[in-house]
This record gives structure tokens, C-alpha cells and sequence, in this order.
């Protein structure tokens, strides 16, 4: 019996990459799933695939950090699939860099899509949820909202949405409304970010698999499972939690102990 039968999902940023890939997961496990994103022909492009898989969608062309234009979004969602009863938080965007290298537009630029944007996501749904007596929020945060690892700007905002997700469960946990957070490491995904990295190095993907005790970075596919089990009844008892999909990333400092401590290294 596929898990999302009575799922009706809005996902966020589900233009590309782990986005598209949570849409169609959730999809594929029996899910209406509206997508949302700033580009409005990639977004039409996911519908097109959700379709094709035959299930109900809905596409809208929004900027999650407008905040009258994204209720409308909204509206719009519900109208066509009914009301909305998961909500995954996956919009982002980051110009990479440091933190001596960023200027005060981007800084501001990553603040305001991954956090503010992220907040006017859950202030317009919340309360439709809450009037209805429950629904599901996963947030797309990071491995980087925990530890650093470069980009301190997206950082910053997802070490804020991992708590802005645990002020969502703490309030709202009395309306029926859990929500967690799911804390990416490396995904092979052709983001900005990522293009930039492999444009510098061809190899970055490869080179980054022996940070990674499972020995590889992500496929997009690796967090939408998680997403769909936080999203689903399976998991009707979590809520606030952080869950790290790192191929085991932020356990330990693998690289280190094979570089520097030498015990269990063969002779
Ligand atoms: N790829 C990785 O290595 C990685 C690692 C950790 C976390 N994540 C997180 O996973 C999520 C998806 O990342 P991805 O790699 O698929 O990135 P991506 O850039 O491919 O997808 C992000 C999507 O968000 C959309 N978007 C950006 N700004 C928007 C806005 N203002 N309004 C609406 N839509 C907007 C983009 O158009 C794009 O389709 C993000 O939350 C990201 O922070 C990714």
C-alpha cells in the first residue's frame, strides 16, 4: 500500500533537483503534490512528470519571499487539489563564497530566501492547517545549519530554520501539526553552487565521497525517502527534530583519523 494515498503535498523550490525529486517521490507513493518556484518553466516541467505518473498537480510560478504573492500560491494550490496536508520547505538559494568574500546584497539575498522566505511559507500555512486541525511541515535545512562548512550566509539561515522548525513544533504541536527538519549533506544536484564547484574541479563529487563514511554524497532521491517517512503517519510521533541525511557526515571526521591517526591502518 503506498504511504501517501491521502497526501495532499506542496512542495517548494520543486523547479529542480531535490525538489523535483521529493515531488515526484511523494507522487510515486500516491501523493497529489502541488509544485511552487520561482522558475516558472521548470516548475511546469515537474507537473508535467507528476502527471505523467498520474496523479493530480497543480504548478505555480511564486517567490517564496513575497509573501502576498505566495498566499495567492497558495490559494491557488488548495483550490485545484483540495486542502494541503504536507508542506516541504525546499526553496533555497546560495551564491557560495565566504565569509570574508560576501557582500551585503548577497548576505541579505540568502537571509531573505532560506529564512524569511522559508517564515512566509509557514505564516500563511499554519493557520489554514491548524483551522483544520492538523498537517505536516518538513524543512529543507543543511548540514552547514549545524557545523561549518563554507557558504556562511546560507548557513546562518539554515542554523535558523532548524530552530524556526522547532518553534513550529513546540506551538503548533497542540493543533495536531508536527514539523521536522532534514539536514542534507553533499547532493549531486546541478544547483549554481554546485556548477561553480565543478566548473573549478570536474572531480569535486569524487573527491568528496571520502569525507562521507558511506563512501558517496547523495542522490536527491536519498533525502526525498527521508522526507516522505517524515511526512507520512509512520512517523505520527516526531516532530523537532534535525534529522542529518550525510551518508554519516557530521558522525565523525573519518578523513582526519585516516590522515593522522594511524592504529588501525594495516602495517
Ligand atoms: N544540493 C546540495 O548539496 C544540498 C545540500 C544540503 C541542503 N540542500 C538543500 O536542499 C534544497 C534543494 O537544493 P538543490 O540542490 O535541489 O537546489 P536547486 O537550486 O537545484 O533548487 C532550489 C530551487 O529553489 C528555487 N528557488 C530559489 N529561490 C526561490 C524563491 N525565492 N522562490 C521560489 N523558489 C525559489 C530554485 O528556482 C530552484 O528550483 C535546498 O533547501 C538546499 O539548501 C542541498
Amino acid at each position: 500500500m503506498p504511504r501517501h494515498t491521502t497526501t495532499r503535498a506542496l512542495v517548494t523550490g520543486a523547479a529542480h533537483g531535490i525538489g523535483r525529486a521529493i515531488a515526484l517521490h511523494l507522487a510515486n507513493e500516491g501523493a497529489a503534490v502541488a509544485v511552487l518556484d520561482v522558475d516558472g518553466q521548470g516548475v511546469a516541467e515537474t507537473a508535467r512528470l507528476i502527471a505523467a505518473i498520474g496523479h493530480p498537480t497543480f504548478a505555480a510560478q511564486a517567490d517564496i519571499t513575497d509573501a502576498t504573492a505566495l498566499a495567492a500560491a497558495f490559494d491557488d494550490a488548495e483550490q485545484a487539489l483540495g486542502a494541503i496536508t504536507l508542506l516541504v520547505n525546499n526553496a533555497a538559494f546560495s551564491a557560495a563564497g565566504d565569509l570574508a568574500g560576501i557582500g551585503l546584497a548577497d548576505w541579505h539575498k540568502e537571509i531573505n530566501v532560506n529564512l524569511n522566505g522559508t517564515y512566509h511559507c509557514l505564516r500563511s500555512m499554519l493557520p489554514r492547517m491548524q483551522a483544520r486541525g492538523g498537517g505536516v511541515v518538513v524543512n529543507i535545512a543543511s548540514v552547514n545549519g549545524v557545523r561549518y562548512f563554507g557558504n556562511p550566509a546560507y548557513s546562518a539561515a539554515k542554523a535558523a530554520l532548524i530552530n524556526l522548525t522547532q518553534s513550529v513544533a513546540s506551538e503548533y504541536g497542540r493543533h495536531g501539526i508536527r514539523c521536522n527538519a532534514v539536514l542534507p549533506g553533499s547532493v549531486r544536484t546541478d544547483n549554481i553552487t554546485w556548477k561553480i564547484r565543478q566548473q573549478k574541479d570536474p572531480d569535486v563529487f569524487k573527491k568528496l565521497a571520502r569525507w562521507y563514511p558511506l563512501g558517496r554524497v547523495a542522490k536527491p532521491e536519498d533525502v526525498a525517502r527521508a522526507v516522505s517517512f517524515l511526512g507520512s503517519d509512520e512517523a505520527s510521533y516526531i516532530t523537532g527534530v534535525a534529522l542529518p541525511v550525510d551518508g554519516g557526515l557530521l558522525a565523525g571526521m573519518n578523513v582526519m583519523i585516516d590522515d593522522f591517526i594511524l592504529e588501525s591502518k594495516p602495517d
